[in-house]
């Protein structure tokens, strides 16, 4: 079965009055003014991402890392045969079993598995020995026997990476809520290997993938003008095919083709917070997180963190006595305690009497007292976080159109995530936010064509392993 792109998702219902009393319009106003990004500033943000881009591909330890993922070349479509899929770094820990059938076909058999917080953050050897015996229940649940030989398997693991071969690297930092001790400088194929050796698990890890180069390839196989895999999940980041005479930092000797697929990490653009338009709210959740000063852009547009930023905003409000009367609850004070998907529904909330917002705030927030300008304040606050969210998202896409000529030509993007995939009108935004960064190009959304790219990390791992296994046949020391 090919990758699914027909989809149903929502749309956002904005709303403009709030009818409030005049401290409650201050106040809102104020916020309007901290999210709103006008498109100048976005053209200055897409700029500012451009330059760091290059920097990345100049010179090591940038911000915007530039990591090379070793792909080299492109898909031929031709691709073939059974592999196994680890997807580490999304919601669950995934085993798949991937049969590629060639030109875009493929079946998948997967299994998910809940990675405990304890895991998360524990040391990195009792992760390794969980995601060892997952492989062998899976192996064993799919009766899954290939005799004496090994078999192979691409390691999706979406953390930033230092590769130095294509199933070799050094993990360079955690993120999205996962912070083992014992793991950076290591290499996550050789921590995953000697886990399956304890255990006698007869598996080869062959590819080392991040899921943005995941998403590229598996959308690749069935549409060859993809030139970027983009990932707008429970974190962000994205990949893209760059030409090797761009990657001057390359030190890694002739290749087999003269293009590879860059992993960009670009979650932790604008660190320094030259450009990216900060409030208050962010920096509170960013010194809270796990990784402050980290992944400030990846903070600011992926679905681990949007609820939590408008829950800052709320209990500002709350504080001020502006909303709830001034109540808040157990669960709204809770970090984490907004959840994004609250968001979603309270976005797509239509007619005068926001229920569902209402019910989200009155039942799973537990909020003792719901005005109906209090729906519309909540209601209004998700719409800019949401907004801006898909707006800085349009200047990332639009940095990689840019640097890789893809404007005049054409090209595929496939993207994958919960955000891009269920948030409502996040799709349109981001086509809003190229219109605007475009302004020459009429058709713009006709020549950057974004699409669901489903399984990048299960698909695409799968893809990873055989295209290392062909890399390996041209090229018998890789
Ligand atoms: C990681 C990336 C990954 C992205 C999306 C980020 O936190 O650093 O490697 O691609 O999340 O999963």
């Amino acid at each position: 079965m090919a990758s699914q792109t027909q989809r149903k998702v929502p749309v956002a219902h904005t709303i403009t009055t709030i009818g409030g009393t005049p401290p409650q319009e201050a106040m809102v106003d104020k916020i309007v003014k901290a999210f709103t990004i006008t498109p100048e500033y976005l053209e200055e943000i897409t700029q500012h991402f451009l330059s760091e881009m290059k920097k990345g591909l100049n010179e090591e330890d940038q911000t915007i890392a530039m990591i090379p993922s070793f792909v080299e070349g492109r898909l031929t479509g031709e691709e073939v045969g059974q592999f196994l899929a680890l997807d580490l770094g999304g919601t669950n820990l995934r085993v798949v079993l991937v049969d590629l059938q060639g030109r875009g076909n493929f079946t998948t058999k997967s299994t998910k598995y809940k990675v405990s917080d304890s895991l998360k953050t524990g040391d990195v050897k009792d992760l390794y020995n969980f995601i060892a015996d997952c492989i062998d229940s899976f192996l064993t649940e799919h009766n899954l026997d290939y005799g004496t030989a090994d078999i192979h398997l691409g390691y999706t693991f979406s953390f930033p990476v230092y590769q130095s071969k294509i199933n070799r690297g050094l993990q360079k930092q955690w993120t999205k809520g996962f912070n083992c001790s014992g793991a950076i400088g290591k290499d996550p194929v050789i921590l995953l290997q000697d886990a399956l050796a304890k255990k006698h698990v007869p598996v080869l890890v062959s590819a080392l993938v991040n899921d943005t180069v995941g998403t590229l390839l598996s959308n690749a196989y069935s549409k060859p003008d993809t030139n970027a895999g983009i990932i707008f999940g429970t974190g962000s980041n994205g990949a893209y095919i760059e030409k090797m005479s761009s990657i001057k930092k390359w030190k890694g000797g002739p290749t087999s083709s003269d293009e590879m697929i860059i992993n960009m990490e670009f979650g932790a653009f604008d660190n320094e917070r030259v450009v990216l338009p900060v409030t208050p709210w962010d920096n509170k959740l960013d010194r809270e997180s796990i990784n402050p000063h980290k992944q400030i852009f990846e903070k600011m547009i992926s679905g681990m963190y949007l609820g939590e930023i408008a829950r800052n905003v709320l209990l500002e409000l709350v504080d001020r006595t502006l909303l709830f009367e001034g109540y808040s609850s157990k669960e709204l004070n809770s970090q984490w305690g907004f959840e994004t998907t609250y968001m979603s529904t309270i976005e797509a909330d239509q007619g005068d009497s926001l229920k569902e917002t209402h019910r989200v705030l009155s039942s799973s927030l537990n909020i003792p007292k719901v005005s109906e300008v209090d729906c519309r304040i909540v209601k209004r606050v998700c719409d800019l976080v949401g907004t801006r969210a898909a707006r800085l998202a349009a200047a990332a896409i639009a940095g990689i159109a840019r640097q890789s000529s893809s404007v005049q030509n054409g090209c595929d993007i496939g993207i994958d995530g919960s955000l891009y995939e269920f948030y409502p009108s996040f799709e349109q935004r981001i086509e809003q936010g190229l219109v605007e960064l475009f302004p020459d190009v009429p058709d713009i959304n006709k020549r950057i064509r974004l699409g669901l790219a489903k399984d990048g990390s299960g698909v695409g791992a799968a893809l990873c392993a055989c295209v290392a296994k062909k890399m390996a046949e041209r090229r018998p020391s890789v």
